[in-house]
């Protein structure tokens, strides 16, 4: 049997595909190479030494999706593939919409049909909006996003959880991940923003390459020890780990599970470039700009019910993250593109 893993071209995902591999899973990609290179694939090779099946489509091609699962035996999905840019998509909304619930509702009308009742679904801690309290358990309330990103992931938990309530045969784990980063150790693996970067690592990764001048800290009057945002960066193949434990639940037939991804760690903007100079033995330029819109103080995990139930914990610490992430943009200063 085959894990289906849709987006697995992308950044979590491709790391994900080596977890996978190395624990004998047999791994099926889809991927509509929107915001990825199949190249990813061919360095999961080299790392892994085992072929990784790939169908380039999209996940709301009804017909690419009867062909993989008419061909392939798939056992469960793990539900990656997305549009991930919070500033694109309020500028887009209804791309959002289209690719993330279209795209869902498509693959798991599809999955049912098939009679695949397994799905691993890639959620946020978006969802939790302006947390109700910190450290962030999966009881605590969902919350208003700002972003129509952000209620993509909260619709998809609210249509998944009811799907499985009314059918129990679907096992369903919503997967709530902090703030990815880092890189798989061989360097040969990373992630591949398109344009200027959004997100805090790579914007910080472009800068010590020398593509950008210096980095913008957004806002240093929150209510925080230093004033800046404070997050729980995750390692993403710690993150990737989590979803291999992750199918050992569904294989327990478990029903509807929730779990946050996290260290249990908050650092602010200025820990982050602090422990990348250390980490790197490099001067990381910044200024300070305005807030900015959407931003929220503080935002991390209990990861507590994670390690409980599924025996996961983070095991990389912020100094690996940071070293890892150098590492990957050094040796691939135009990502997969060289
Ligand atoms: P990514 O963009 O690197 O990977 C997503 C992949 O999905 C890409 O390879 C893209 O080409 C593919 N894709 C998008 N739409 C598709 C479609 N309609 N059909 C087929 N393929 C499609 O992003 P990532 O950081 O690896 O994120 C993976 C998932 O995790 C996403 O669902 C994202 O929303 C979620 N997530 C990411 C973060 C983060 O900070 N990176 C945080 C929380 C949740
Ligand atoms: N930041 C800067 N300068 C930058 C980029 C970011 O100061 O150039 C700051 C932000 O203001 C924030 C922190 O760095 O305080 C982290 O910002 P990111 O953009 O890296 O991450 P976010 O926490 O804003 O959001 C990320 C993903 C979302 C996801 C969320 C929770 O982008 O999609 O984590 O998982 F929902």
């Amino acid at each position: 049997m085959a894990i289906l893993v849709t987006g697995g071209t992308g950044y979590i995902g491709s790391h994900t595909v080596v977890e996978l591999q190395n624990n004998g899973y047999d791994v099926v990609v889809l991927d509509n190479l929107s915001n990825s290179s199949p190249k990813s694939l061919e360095r999961v090779k080299a790392i892994t030494g085992k072929d990784v099946k790939f169908y380039e489509g999209d996940i709301r091609d009804r017909k690419i999706l009867e062909k993989i699962f008419d061909n392939e035996k798939i056992d469960s999905c793990i539900h990656f593939a997305g549009l991930k840019a919070v500033g694109e998509s309020v500028e887009k909304p209804w791309e959002y919409y289209d690719n993330n619930i279209t795209g869902t509702l498509t693959l798991v009308d599809e999955m049912r049909k098939h009679g695949v009742k397994n799905i691993i679904f890639s959620s946020s801690a978006t969802v939790y909006g302006d947390p109700a309290q910190i450290p962030i358990t999966e009881e605590c309330p969902k919350g208003q996003c700002t972003n129509p990103y952000g209620w993509t992931k909260s619709m998809l938990e609210q249509i998944l959880s009811d799907m499985q309530k009314a059918d129990n045969e679907w096992n369903v784990v919503l997967l709530r991940y902090f703030n990815p980063i880092g890189a798989h150790q061989s360097g040969t693996m990373g992630e591949n923003p398109n344009g200027i970067p959004n997100n805090l690592m790579p914007y910080i990764t472009q800068v010590a390459v020398g593509k950008r001048e210096e980095l913008g800290v957004f806002g240093n009057d929150y209510d925080t020890p230093d004033g800046t945002g404070v997050r729980d960066y995750i390692h993403v193949v710690d993150l990737a780990d989590g979803h291999v434990k992750a199918l050992k639940k569904i294989e327990e037939n478990a029903g509807l599970c929730i779990y946050n991804l996290g260290t249990g760690t908050g650092y602010s903007v200025l820990d982050i470039v602090k422990n990348f100079e250390e980490a790197n033995n490099l001067k990381i330029p910044y200024s300070i700009k305005p807030r900015r819109a959407g931003d929220i103080a503080i935002c991390y995990a209990d990861p507590s019910k994670a390690k409980k139930e599924l025996g996961w914990e983070a095991k990389y610490g912020i100094k690996e993250m940071c070293a890892d992430s150098w590492r990957w943009q050094k040796n691939n200063p135009n990502g997969y593109d060289d």
